[in-house]
């Protein structure tokens, strides 16, 4: 049974695997492309959002620090992405990292993991969407009705209880689903076009509020600029950065998914890192300077609403700008949720057709040529999380999901590099085994700071991972049947 578990795929299969077209994906994507399509996945909700509850409630201006901190755990485990998506270029990401290298229970583990950071993902993104559309319609003299458009349910960390809002669904957020989930069974093409123009307005939105900021920033709002503790751990004060950063760490994701479209990109050798390594490094320089002017503009404490960049705007007395910055923030968000909404579906297909999941979902469109049952069954899933969860704890359990993935990717990297010198890598981590070493512990160490609630979710979602795994994965699995008595 142990060799079984351990089991791996071997490189070989993989390559073949991905030099052929036999998974019926089409070579469209370019460097640029993955460039845009990383910047696209990763500026969203977190820096539009979650920035400041976080702020508000957690670290206070020191979340420029937060930012820091999180966007070094980022570049460490980055590099060994990198690596491991120019040398084993198919859909997959993690998932497919860890098959090869630590064997199929790990690779379900990790693929189990990844569900967290792309569908719950692209939910909170949802959430945050639907923020900006209320506040933007309000400007507009349209007020959309309160209960339609909120979470019918939330999370207070200070007494763990779950309590009811009063609200009956969050509409906006079920509808983006929808219309995404649509256009995303139609093809990649298209939305990797649609995806560039988008990154250019929310980059341009960005810069401009950084630019206009600067004039109006007050000094005496960044003082104290880590604000003493409360008294419990990671509220203000060093515990409150740290656990700043593991929420933070959510403003981050999204490097990694344009590994999960290796299969699709013209030249993965060369452009998978440039594609992730270039996206993480341009969106870290553009977080400090958001953070650092979004928190010397307005109180801190007064961020913790859907939408606290218009909260910045008005102190500003720019009126004229708030509409810019919210179909910015509108239009950008859609750009994050097309590549969470495009990455899990391609993970679900590589594991069906893996046979850890059953294999409908490898099935290919004949005419779309995309993996159309698990986009359509992706997007079922996030529209109805979207409509009933509120952002906060879903962006933490993204954020823990995805470090622990990241976790095993270091790991990963190291064991290869041993067991598989011989292997030929287009992109080396440097300094290995320090930078992934370095991973796994800036990883570990961002997990600790968040709430114990959150670390208990993330061990239910894990064990009834394992349960389906036992269930089916382990009976179906391709690999247990080519080679039965391992
Ligand atoms: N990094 C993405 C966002 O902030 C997930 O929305």
């Amino acid at each position: 049974m142990m060799s079984h578990l351990l089991a791996k795929k071997s490189l070989e299969a993989l390559e073949a695997e991905a030099r052929g077209e036999a998974s019926g994906l089409r070579r469209v994507l370019g460097p640029w492309q993955l460039i845009f399509l990383g910047i696209g996945a990763i500026v969203g909700a977190g820096i539009f959002v979650i920035t400041g509850h976080a702020a508000a409630q957690y670290a206070g201006p020191a979340i420029t620090l937060s930012f820091i901190l999180a966007g070094a755990a980022c570049a460490f485990a980055g590099l060994c992405y990198a690596e491991f998506a120019a040398m084993i270029p198919i859909a997959g990401s993690a998932y497919t990292y860890a098959y090869a290298t630590l064997g199929e229970l790990f690779a379900w583990i990790i693929g189990w993991d990844l569900i967290l950071e792309y569908s719950l993902g692209a939910t909170a993104v949802a959430i945050g969407w639907s923020g900006y559309l209320v506040s933007f319609l309000k400007d507009l003299g349209i007020n959309f009705p309160a209960a339609l458009a909120n979470s019918p349910l939330t999370f207070d960390p200070q007494t763990h209880t779950w309590q009811t809002t009063g609200a009956i669904i969050n509409l906006p957020a079920f509808l983006i689903i929808a219309v995404l989930t649509a256009l995303l069974v139609k093809g990649i093409k298209e939305s990797a076009a649609v995806n560039t123009a988008i990154v250019f307005l929310k980059i341009s939105i960005i810069l401009i509020f950084i630019g206009a900021g600067l004039f109006f920033i007050k000094p005496s709002l960044w003082k104290p600029f880590i604000p003493p503790n409360q008294g419990e751990f990671g509220f203000f004060g060093l515990s409150g950065i740290l656990r700043g950063a593991g929420v933070m760490f959510f403003a981050y994701l999204g490097f990694d998914a344009v590994s999960t479209v290796a299969q699709e990109a013209r030249n993965p050798q060369r452009d998978m890192p440039i594609g992730i390594l270039g996206s993480l490094g341009i969106c870290t320089l553009i977080y400090i300077a958001f953070s650092l002017v979004l928190t010397g503009v307005v109180h801190y404490s007064q961020l913790n609403v859907p939408a606290p960049v218009a909260v910045a705007i008005d102190a500003m007395k720019l009126y004229w700008l708030s509409p810019f910055i919210k179909i910015g923030a509108i239009v950008g968000l859609i750009s994050v949720m097309i590549v969470q909404l495009m990455g899990q579906p391609r993970i679900f297909f590589t594991m069906a057709r893996d046979g850890l999941l059953p294999a409908v979902a490898g099935k290919v469109h004949p005419r779309f040529r995309t993996p159309y049952i698990t986009t359509i069954a992706t997007g079922t899933l996030v529209a109805i999380a979207a409509s009933l969860l509120p952002i906060g704890i879903v962006g933490e359990l993204v954020s823990i999901g995805t470090l622990l993935a990241f976790v095993i990717v270091c790991g990963a990297v190291l064991v290869l590099r041993y067991t598989h010198p011989e292997i030929k890598r287009p992109f080396k981590t440097p300094g290995v085994p320090v930078i992934p070493l370095l991973g796994i512990i800036f990883c570990l160490y961002l997990m600790s700071g968040l709430p114990l609630d959150t670390w208990l979710r993330l061990l239910g979602w894990m064990a009834l991972g394992l349960i389906i795994y036992f269930a089916y994965g382990y009976r179906k699995s391709h690999l247990r049947q080519i080679t039965p008595n391992r």
